[in-house]
């Protein structure tokens, strides 16, 4: 069992927790569009459009049809480098572990992460907005489909947390948040909240904070630590320097 000195305390590595943050970033290598980004998702839609219950109301086809070529998407990529890096992260370190995506892919669990939480959904999950429950769904959704628990038509929509809606998960991040010692963010623009202040709460219980990016964001003054170069090449090598404990 390895000891640490993290900030300078002396604890057992069992005693350490890692919470890992991913955003659109750590897919882009797998050829799956940011948000943000030149020719981000967000540049061919007004996400008020496609990404709220109001623009669901409005015209349930035209987000059915958004997610459903998201969704048919997945099947032409594969989890890259850094997603696999987490995988060996999520398997050899000692201590607790938590990934947190806000990316509704799937790649993360393609590439055998377990320990994960998607707080904004899955693209390959149903939810029925007449009574609340969710099931794994693959092919296209729309308005025609019917809830397989309570049978109601027009009711289902895609599983995604659109904005102004709660993340999932919240009270398990919180608390992982609370105990953690390192907290690694991956690929994110720091542009949504609650993700955005994650960093806050680990700063504040004395975390190891540090950004892996392409570039620099509005969130970077906020980390201890930033590693600056594409995911695949930086989170692996991130990796490497947690399990060797050379801190
Ligand atoms: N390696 C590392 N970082 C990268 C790479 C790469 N290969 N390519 C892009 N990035 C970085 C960009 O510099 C940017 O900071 O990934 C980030 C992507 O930012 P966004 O497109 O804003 O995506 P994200 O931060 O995940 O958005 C958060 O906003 O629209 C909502 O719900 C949506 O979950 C999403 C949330």
């Amino acid at each position: 069992m390895g000891w640490l000195s993290v900030g300078g305390v002396g604890m057992s590595e069992s005693e350490v927790e890692i919470v890992i943050l991913t955003g659109a970033g750590i897919s882009a290598e797998s050829g799956i569009a940011t948000f943000r980004g030149a020719d981000g998702l967000w540049e061919g839609h007004r996400f008020e459009d496609v990404a709220s219950p109001e623009g669901f109301r409005r015209d349930p086809g035209l987000v059915h049809r958004f997610y459903n070529l998201r969704r048919a998407g997945l099947g032409e990529v594969a989890p890259n480098a850094a997603h696999l890096a987490l995988v060996r992260l999520e398997r050899e370190w000692r201590g607790r572990f938590l990934l947190v995506t806000q990316n509704v892919d799937d790649l993360h669990e393609r590439a055998g992460s377990e320990r994960l939480v998607h707080m904004h959904g899955e693209l390959k999950k149903a939810l029925c907005e007449g009574c609340g429950k969710s099931w794994e769904w693959v092919g296209d959704l729309g308005t025609g489909d019917a809830c397989v628990y309570c049978g109601r038509v027009g009711v289902v929509r895609p599983d995604i947390v659109w904005f102004g809606e709660i993340p999932y998960g919240m009270d398990e991040i919180l608390g992982a948040l609370g105990r953690c010692r390192i907290f690694v963010s991956v690929g994110t623009s720091g542009s949504v909240y609650p993700a955005a202040g994650f960093v806050d709460l680990a700063r504040r219980v004395g975390a190891r904070t540090v950004e892996c990016n392409v570039a620099e964001t509005s969130a970077s003054g906020n980390f201890g630590e930033r590693r600056t170069g594409l995911a695949t090449e930086v989170v692996p090598a991130l990796v490497e320097e947690l399990l060797g404990s050379a801190w």
